[in-house]
């Protein structure tokens, strides 16, 4: 069912609602994506939210930040984040409307925001105005739902004996074939991929199967998300709800 922006804005501008619940996930998001920002970096946080991310980016040597949301809730709460760092400009945008953004950024994030955008369409129209603001050698980092992430993970918890998860009511997973077929259509080049597979398989594939309790901030959670663990387990993008997609044009 496609859902209307007008519900999806009223979502984000609920000041209850946060933008991700499990902080170890948000923090192994950010690692994922801040270590392939370079030096000195011009950066549009696409959907920035409350500015978790932007604080990462921003934080990063000689970087530039353009953080733009369509939320007033959401760019309130990333301002009070965001106070003391003059190298952050915050910008009311709809991505689905007419605005002004530059077209020379070195990178450019978007963090589960295009999910937020729940037809295939309009997702088109996004992903295509974002590649055209990059510039020549710049970098689209794109860390968005997987449908193939979701479908392997609900795979692995049916066979033991798990309900599937659901993708949420105001989120459109990426099919990954579509996806990287209609950006290579369009020019645009997939040059790397990444995920946080260890990370949800542990989280959402085993953990549940022993102890049903719902706690994002648990000790087992925080091992499963040391980028050790990643590193010896090593599941990538396979088991992972959310991947990350590197385009150049
Ligand atoms: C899941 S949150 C992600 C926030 C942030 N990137 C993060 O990683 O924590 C999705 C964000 O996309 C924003 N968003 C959704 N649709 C949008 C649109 N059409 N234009 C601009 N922002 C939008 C929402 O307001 C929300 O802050």
């Amino acid at each position: 069912m496609i859902h209307n922006q007008d519900q999806v804005l009223a979502y984000w501008n609920d000041v209850a609602v946060e933008s991700m619940y499990d902080k170890h996930l948000l923090n192994a998001e950010i690692e994922v994506i801040q270590r392939r920002i370079p030096i000195g970096a011009k950066i549009l946080d696409a959907g920035c939210g409350e500015g978790e991310g932007t604080l990462a980016y921003a934080s990063l040597t000689g970087t530039v930040v353009h953080a733009v949301d369509f939320s007033d809730t959401r760019l309130q709460k990333a301002r009070e984040r965001l106070r003391q760092y003059e190298n952050v400009t915050l910008k009311q945008v709809d991505f689905l409307g007419t605005y002004e953004l530059d077209y020379d950024y070195d990178i450019i994030v978007s963090q589960r925001f295009l999910i937020n955008l729940t037809d295939w369409p309009s997702q088109q129209r996004v992903l295509l105005d974002l590649m055209r603001r990059l510039r020549k050698v710049g970098r689209f980092l794109m860390l968005e739902g997987s449908q193939q992430g979701v479908d392997s993970l609900n795979e692995f918890r049916a066979a033991w004996n798990l309900e599937p998860i659901p993708v949420k009511w105001h989120n459109l997973f990426f099919d990954d074939e579509a996806l990287v077929s209609f950006m290579a259509q369009n020019g645009f080049e997939l040059v790397d991929e990444d995920g946080l597979g260890t990370y949800f398989l542990l989280t959402r594939g085993i953990r549940p199967a022993l102890d049903q309790t719902l706690n994002w901030d648990c000790e087992f959670n925080r091992l499963a998300a040391m980028s050790t663990t990643d590193a010896l387990l090593g599941f990538g993008s396979k088991f992972s709800r959310l991947k990350l997609w590197i385009f150049q044009k």
